[in-house]
């Protein structure tokens, strides 16, 4: 039976919208799911939201996303290049993983050209605004398509 899609947003997301403007632009997260559900629709997928400013929170949501979900899309924001602890669920679940971010990090300061996401993730889509969502979810598709024909 299929299984959602499970989108998870890590620390600072949930200001979105009036948080560094000129960087993430103008839309709050709630535009961003809203935009994910119509998307999710019109391929067939469900999806579950979620957004957590703590990192135990979210290393319990992927090994949640591994019991639930057929495919994960990741912002983790500033976790991506600090946390180990992500890095190390990621792995440790057997699911297809797009890692996404609003902006371009590796366009940024030096301290983002990591990530301990990318390192555990199938990829990752980066700098095209609120669209990296719905360009992750359609690489979610995909990789559960590919799954499911044994690719
Ligand atoms: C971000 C990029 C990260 O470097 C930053 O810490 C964020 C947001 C993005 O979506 O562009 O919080 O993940």
């Amino acid at each position: 039976m299929a299984k959602p899609v499970h989108i998870l947003n890590g620390p600072n997301l949930n200001l979105l919208g009036t948080r560094e403007p000129e960087i993430y632009g103008s839309a709050t997260l709630a535009d961003i799911e809203s935009a994910c559900r119509e998307h999710a629709q019109g391929l067939g997928l469900e999806i579950v939201f979620r957004q957590s400013n703590h990192e135990g929170e979210l290393v319990d949501w992927i090994q949640a996303a591994g019991r639930e979900a057929d495919a994960l899309v990741f912002n983790p924001a500033a976790y991506g290049h600090t946390s180990v602890a992500l890095h190390d669920a990621l792995k440790a679940v057997d699911l297809p993983v797009v890692e996404v971010h609003l902006s371009q990090p590796a366009a940024r300061e030096a301290f983002r050209a990591h990530s301990y996401v990318s390192l555990a993730a199938s990829g990752t889509i980066s700098g095209f605004g609120a669209d990296s969502y719905i360009l992750g979810l359609e690489a979610a598709a995909r990789l559960i398509a590919s799954r499911r024909a044994g690719r």
